[in-house]
């Protein structure tokens, strides 16, 4: 993996075997770490194209230094922010201790465990769903069957209502932000990321371009924004290929990166 921007060079060893490298996170969490204090940075992959899926799935976008930087980013968080959706069908289930991002955070002098926060105005988390346990989050609103919320909140589940019709996004950051969870990397999917590039919350976007095309899959967001989003791009790496970009959104004139 190399740095192509802001500072071109190698980002670790070339001579490392593929295992090796993925022992060798140091540099690359340098690339990546961000100072303390509130922040929402969104990760997705998406082929040339805009395509998020293979046939449903992101996985088939996925790479080694995809994968690097997605086991990465969730061990520099303190919450992992998901849509029902992407919960539901990427099969989501909690941030295991013994897990590689679970290692990686001990490598990092970090908890081992982050807690997973799924956003669901219906709070469609079933009881009963693997991830429906302590240290999970529901974040909902009032409009969601009470009934479901008290299963949830009974299982373990922190249940979190944000708003009355709707989940207000500002308030589900400040109620995390509560509960010491500032720094949060939101996973998706596409009607999760247009709410928050909607609310103005999102600080930082980090896709990686999967060199394909695929056509005729989902998108990375369903419709038209009210106003054009113009991310500035701050950092870009590059493996076997593969493009790993870091934009800045929004209203922060730049990503407050600890990299040199
Ligand atoms: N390539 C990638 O990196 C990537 C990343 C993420 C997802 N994906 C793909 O994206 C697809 C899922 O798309 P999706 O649009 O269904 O994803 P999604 O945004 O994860 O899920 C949509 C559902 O999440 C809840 N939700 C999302 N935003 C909300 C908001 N602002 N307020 C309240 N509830 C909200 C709602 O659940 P309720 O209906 O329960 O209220 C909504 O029906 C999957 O195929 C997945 O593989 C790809």
């Amino acid at each position: 993996m190399r740095r192509l921007l802001p500072a071109p060079g190698p980002l670790d060893d070339a001579a490392l075997e593929d295992d090796a490298a993925l022992e060798d996170d140091a540099a690359l969490a340098d690339a990546y770490r961000l100072p303390a204090g509130r922040s929402v940075r969104v990760n997705f992959v998406v082929s040339l194209d805009g395509a998020i899926t293979v046939e449903g799935r992101s996985e088939g976008l996925g790479s080694l230094g995809d994968q690097r930087v997605f086991r990465l980013l969730r061990a520099l968080a303190d919450v992992v922010l998901v849509g029902h959706g992407t919960a539901a069908g990427e099969g989501y289930r909690p941030v295991a201790a013994d897990s590689a991002v679970g290692r990686l955070r001990r490598e990092l002098g970090r908890p081992p465990v982050a807690p997973i926060a799924v956003v669901s105005r219906r709070a469609s988390l079933a009881p009963g769903d693997r991830l429906a346990v302590a240290p999970t989050l529901l974040v909902t609103c009032a409009a969601a069957d009470p009934g479901r919320r008290a299963a949830l909140a009974a299982a373990g589940v922190d249940v979190l209502v944000c708003g009355d019709d709707d989940v207000d996004l500002p308030t589900a950051l400040d109620l995390l932000a509560d509960r010491g969870l500032e720094q949060v990397l939101c996973e998706g999917g596409p009607s999760l990321l247009a709410a928050a590039l909607e609310a103005g919350v999102v600080d930082e976007l980090d896709l990686t371009l999967a060199p394909a095309l695929v056509g005729g899959e989902a998108r990375l967001l369903p419709g038209r924004l009210a106003d054009v989003v113009r991310p500035r791009l701050v950092q870009l790496l590059e493996d076997d290929g593969v493009l790993l970009t870091r934009y800045a959104v929004g209203r922060s004139p730049t990503i407050r990166t600890t990299s040199p």
